[in-house]
């Protein structure tokens, strides 16, 4: 594959699209690029397609006193890394996909039931500032398919609904959480942790596989367990985290397909947990065969 094309205003971006004529597959990204994101353009590169990357840290998701400010921006370094894996890398301004400004413009709300659980509970308006800016990314771009990652486990849940809502004609897929060798899940902000708790950070995924092995262990004939047991797991969750040194947000069982009450197989466990300057989320998948 030869280098990537880089666009950098929305009527470069138009030109490129015009000139395809096969599928197009698209992976966005807010930049810092990891092993994460590359396993997301690999993934993307199959049946022929054109892909093409974003990378826009996008200011309606972060909350007041978030990392808006400080969340790495490493334009040049993210472009080396995707020399000779896609077609193009989109760079937008702020006024290609906010022309009336980010807090002016036309918004769409995600439903209570999906976007203030969770991540949600304690990141007000997150998710309506992610799926605001993927549908204006998508209006855009207009893939035919485009992916993320599994680690965001909730948004990738909320953006399917999101193409699936508004008929976007977009195949939503997702790749499997990509991890450092001691476990911890890679994202772009790891950068914040001390090497101290660099250290401790792998506990937060141990904990998880560790409850949702008892999970499946304490379900019986293919139905979860209790809702009892299952609170009491996430309980010990909890306490395991923050005796670890974490302040954990939240760790809870859900339906695997709506994020509703862990009523039905299959089930995921999700938790966020605080260390030191860094937020870290993480999931795993709750089955008898897969520990994840
Ligand atoms: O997952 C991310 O990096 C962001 O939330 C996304 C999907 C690129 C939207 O800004």
């Amino acid at each position: 594959m030869n280098e990537p094309q880089i666009l950098r205003t929305a009527a470069e971006l138009a030109a490129w699209r015009t000139a395809r004529n096969g599928p197009i597959h698209f992976v966005p990204t807010m930049g810092n690029l990891h092993q994460g994101h590359l396993s997301l353009v690999d993934a993307a590169s199959a049946e022929g397609a054109a892909v093409i990357v974003s990378i826009f840290v996008n200011p309606t998701q972060f909350g007041p006193g978030e990392d808006f400010a400080r969340y790495p921006r490493t334009v040049e370094a993210d472009l080396e890394r995707l020399a000779g894996r896609c077609s193009a890398v989109w760079l937008p301004a702020i006024d290609d996909l906010y022309p009336l400004g980010p807090d002016a413009g036309f918004r769409v709300r995600v439903p209570e039931a999906l976007g203030d659980i969770l991540c949600g509970a304690h990141r007000p308006g997150h998710f309506d500032g992610v799926a605001n800016v993927v549908l204006r990314l998508f209006q855009h771009v207009r893939p035919d398919r485009a992916l993320f990652g599994e680690k965001d486990y909730q948004q990738l849940t909320i953006l399917r609904r999101l193409a699936e809502d508004f008929a976007v004609g977009v195949q939503i897929d997702a790749a499997p959480t990509v991890r450092e060798a001691d476990g911890l899940a890679m994202s772009s902000r790891n950068r914040y942790l001390s090497e101290a708790e660099r250290r401790v950070a792998p506990a937060l995924y141990r904990t998880l596989t560790d409850l949702a092995s008892q999970a499946a262990d304490a379900g019986e004939h293919g139905d979860p367990p209790s809702t009892g047991t299952l609170r009491a797991l996430a309980r010990s969750g909890m306490e395991r985290l923050a005796g670890h040194g974490f302040e954990p947000e939240y760790v809870e069982f859900r339906d695997a397909g709506t994020l509703g009450p862990p009523n039905a197989e299959p089930l995921r466990l999700l938790a966020a947990a605080r260390l030191g300057a860094a937020r870290l989320i993480d999931n795993v998948v709750v089955s008898r065969h897969s520990r994840r």
